[in-house]
């Protein structure tokens, strides 16, 4: 690992639901500047975990903390201007709107916007079909394209993190491996990412380093590299 900053840290994380405990005794760490992943089955909780740093699950204890700053006593609504962006799981686009008109909501909540048409601009260097479909309807996208929306939304913010809730899901393999391309890139201009993804053999491709959860706990944690050569995620995740 690194030697960068802690930029998130995650320590003795419960969170649920109602009566219902989903995560138990979570502890997951990101540095600046790292690319990490999350995998697991459905229904262990990785969403969750994302929903927690965003504050968007109700029973939360544990550490949570964010650049420093604890993200226990905020509001979901303070956490974009923290610096995290969260791409949620399934493509949340506004259909009636134009690409330009949601890549601008993403930068709604900046006190200064002086340069959004750069902040735009980078988001089509990113995804070129994009700058071609400006003015085109969300909703009459390709599946592909908006989710490469969604993304550029979260992108508009310019994160220090981005959160990103299993973003190939769906997609064909050629979107899938042009969405994973863009990862790569987002994370070389230097943004961290976390990232939830149930394409185990594509996780471990594109991040540096992954936590494997299981029924609400860390099973596993390692470099993408150890995780691969781990014979229980291969018998359970790569079908080898
Ligand atoms: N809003 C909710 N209310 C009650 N229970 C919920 C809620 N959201 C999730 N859960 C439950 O929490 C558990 C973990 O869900 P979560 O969405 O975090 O899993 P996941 O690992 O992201 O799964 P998937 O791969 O299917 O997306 C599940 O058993 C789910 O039913
Ligand atoms: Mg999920």
């Amino acid at each position: 690992m690194s030697e960068s900053a802690l930029l998130l840290e995650i320590a003795g994380l419960n969170a649920g639901y109602g009566e219902i405990e989903v995560l138990h005794g979570i502890d997951l760490q990101v540095r600046d500047g790292e690319f990490v992943c999350i995998i697991g089955a459905n229904t262990a909780g990785k969403s969750t975990i994302l929903r927690a740093i965003s504050r968007l699950v109700p029973h939360v204890t544990g550490t949570l903390r964010f650049a420093g700053a604890d993200l226990a006593g905020r509001a979901s609504h303070e956490i974009p201007a923290l610096g995290i962006a969260h791409v949620p799981e399934g493509r949340h686009v506004f259909a009636d709107m134009t690409v330009e008109e949601n890549l601008l909501l993403g930068a709604f909540t900046l006190r200064h916007q002086p340069d959004l048409p750069a902040r735009m601009d980078g988001v089509f260097e990113l995804f070129p079909r994009l700058r071609e479909r400006r003015a085109q309807l969300a909703g009459t996208l390709s599946g592909g394209e908006q989710q490469m929306v969604a993304v550029g939304r979260a992108l508009m913010l310019q994160p220090r993190l981005l959160l990103l809730d299993e973003p190939s899901h769906g997609l064909a393999p050629k979107v899938v491996e042009e969405m994973h391309d863009a990862f790569t890139t987002i994370h070389r201009r230097g943004t961290s990412i976390l990232l939830v993804e149930q394409n185990v053999g594509l996780a471990l491709d594109v991040a540096t380093r992954g936590y494997v959860l299981e029924s609400g706990r860390i099973a596993l944690q390692g470099s993408s590299a150890e995780l691969n050569q781990n014979p229980a995620v291969r018998a359970a995740y790569l079908g080898i």
